[in-house]
């Protein structure tokens, strides 16, 4: 493997000029050169660093791209209200946001999430509502609801993160084309699972055509999730069965967001939670990446999809957000053996799972 690539990712990253606040902090992550499961598989394999987003994650991306394209559609004026359903790293994302373009933030719940999470959404200024957990079908669950309340007021928008194509969007102008430059058109295949589908359909597109068809973009999915089943079966929903412990990933229909891509994917790998857990061990071991299990999935689907393209292939996934949000659950003994998942940790490193 040729040496220079670690130094020329630094380089190309380095950004010399203060940027604008929150917005202007947003993107231009690293991407790291994986060096341990590059050396194993003879490949290159590269994790694009979301999780140095000011907000911890790759849905600072999403978060700005909804509300600036509001803004520039007029859709929302200053002192307005941002409205979303979300438990969890968009609505991270949208109070920072909201903080810094000085609109109100609320966010809809259900009430099962961990307190946690609220008190981080109300400590970055929004105001919170946890609601009864409700399954979609149902008018009180917190999507519904996160839309009804936009609807009452003036001067607000319900961002509807998984339909709105402003998400797809804010990754096709910008972690596209960062991938794309960071390895000089060099790349045989990019991966990512999807929630909303934003990331993987925004960044496939742009990877796609500015390769005019080169790079193969792959969609790796948990259990627990329709859409392996969806484009390994040529488009057929099934009923949605089983779980993962993976949170932000996996999912039920083709929203908007993957809608716009979803017949450009190359193919899809499913990557069961034992093999998530223990890249998350891994990651930290060999690399001294803190990485949360979404980030984990991707890399195992990277590590899987560059050994599909053979010897010598680049292969680029995202690295969603940290372990931070997670800890007490993926190094918790209890809570992996309750998950039946404990011996998905390799014996050297089950030194790390520390927390009972
Ligand atoms: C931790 C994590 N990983 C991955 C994703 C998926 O990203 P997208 O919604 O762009 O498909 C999310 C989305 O919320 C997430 O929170």
């Amino acid at each position: 493997m040729s040496s220079g690539i670690g130094r020329q990712i630094f380089k190309r990253t380095f950004t010399s000029r203060p940027v604008d606040g929150f917005t202007g902090a947003v993107g231009n992550t690293p991407l790291i050169y994986l060096k341990t499961l590059s050396e194993k598989t003879g490949c290159r394999i590269l994790g694009k660093a979301e999780f140095q987003n000011p907000g911890g994650s790759v849905k600072d991306r999403a978060a700005l791209g909804i509300v600036l394209d509001a803004e520039k559609r007029g859709r929302i004026k200053p002192g307005g209200t941002v409205v979303e359903g979300t438990a969890g790293n968009t609505g991270i994302g949208l109070a920072h946001v909201c903080r810094a373009r000085g609109y109100k933030c609320v966010i809809f719940m259900p009430n099962t999430q961990s307190q946690e999470k609220i008190d981080l959404l109300r400590m970055l200024g929004a105001e919170v509502y946890p609601v009864p957990a409700v399954a979609y079908e149902n008018p009180k669950n917190y999507n519904h609801q996160a839309r009804d309340f936009a609807r009452e007021l003036d001067n607000a928008i319900w961002t509807d993160q998984f339909d709105n194509t402003a998400n797809a969007e804010a990754h096709y102008r910008t972690t596209g084309p960062e991938i794309w430059e960071q390895t000089e058109g060099k790349l045989d295949g990019f991966v990512c699972a999807t929630g909303t589908g934003g990331t993987l359909a925004g960044t496939g597109r742009y990877l796609l055509e500015k390769s005019a068809g080169k790079t193969q973009v792959w969609l790796a999915d948990p259990p627990g999730s329709v859409l392996h089943s969806y484009i390994t079966s040529g488009g057929k929903l099934k009923e949605r069965t089983g779980s993962s412990i993976t949170e932000g990933i996996g999912q039920g229909r083709i929203t908007n967001n993957l809608g716009t891509f979803v017949n450009d994917v190359s193919g899809a790998l499913h990557i069961p939670d034992e093999k998530s857990i223990a890249m998350v061990y891994e990651m930290l071991d060999t690399e001294g990446l803190y990485l949360g299990a979404s980030s984990a999935l991707n890399v195992v689907a990277a590590v899987e999809l560059a050994q599909k393209l053979g010897k010598g292939s680049t292969v680029a996934t995202i690295l969603c957000d940290g372990a931070y949000r997670y800890q007490s659950r993926l190094f918790s003994k209890k809570w992996l053996q309750a998950k039946g998942l404990e011996d998905a940790i390799p014996g050297h490193l089950k030194k790390y799972a520390v927390l009972d």
